[in-house]
């Protein structure tokens, strides 16, 4: 699969969010932070706005809740119109029957991993998922530094993706950037979700024009790509 990059809207304007969903027309999905002030301790915004900005662009909208009880609340995104919804194992209930309802309701399933979460207890739920998510910060806030140390995470991720054979894409989030993309595709990431690396830049189409071809040729070079 290509690369995908994913723009987070934390750092756009939130007074005119249409006009920073353009801003990036070029960009394969729109990331969606959704923080209710007790998974993390932000709040940003919810399903009403969600709706709004799902009619106001045809980019497909990604959702990522940093929310207690998803699954009381994917369901519900999925009806505002997003194409995927992420949620995090942490606070998920029951992940499976989530993940099912996600996909029964027509939008992708993908979970999250907070950084100390490891992936392994979660090998077996990996067929019921469309993506998997790794935090590559602690979640809450834009603009803070990447995590090295989550590298290792990716890569062995991306061995259960290929030991099982799954289409599975593997996301990161956190701290991605024109310095630290390519690192993350040579260790197996194909989804890129940048938000002060997009909404920073002077030309935000062109800052995800640059990450792609960066996270491209990265991914070229990468043992896991070359052995397909
Ligand atoms: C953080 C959010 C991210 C955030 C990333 O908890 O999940 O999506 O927008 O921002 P940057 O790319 O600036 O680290
Ligand atoms: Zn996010």
């Amino acid at each position: 699969m290509a690369v995908q990059i994913n723009p987070s809207i934390l750092s756009a304007d939130f007074a005119r969010l249409a006009d920073e969903a353009k801003a990036v027309e070029g960009a394969d999905w729109l990331h969606v932070d959704v923080m209710d002030n007790h998974f993390v301790p932000n709040l940003t915004l919810g399903v009403p706005v969600v709706e709004s900005l799902a009619r106001a662009t045809d980019t497909p909208l990604d959702l990522h809740l940093m929310i207690e009880a998803p699954d009381r609340w994917a369901p519900q995104y999925v009806e505002a119109g997003a194409s995927s919804v992420t949620f995090h194992v942490e606070a998920a209930a029951a992940p499976v029957r989530l993940a099912r309802e996600i996909r029964a309701k027509g939008a992708r399933a993908s979970m999250a991993l907070k950084p100390a979460t490891p992936i392994e207890p979660y090998e077996d739920l990996l067929p019921e998922l469309d993506m998997l998510l790794i935090m590559t910060v602690e979640p809450g806030f834009g603009g803070q530094s990447f995590l090295d140390i989550m590298l290792p995470k990716i890569r062995r991720t991306r061995e259960l993706i290929a030991k099982h054979g799954l289409e599975l894409w593997l996301q990161v989030d956190g701290g991605v950037s024109e310095s630290t993309i390519e690192r993350c595709a040579e260790a197996g990431a194909d989804v890129f979700v940048a938000g002060s690396a997009v909404y920073g830049a002077q030309d935000p189409a062109e800052a995800v024009r640059a990450l792609r071809e960066q996270a491209r040729s990265a991914t070229a070079n990468a043992s896991w790509a070359c052995d397909h």
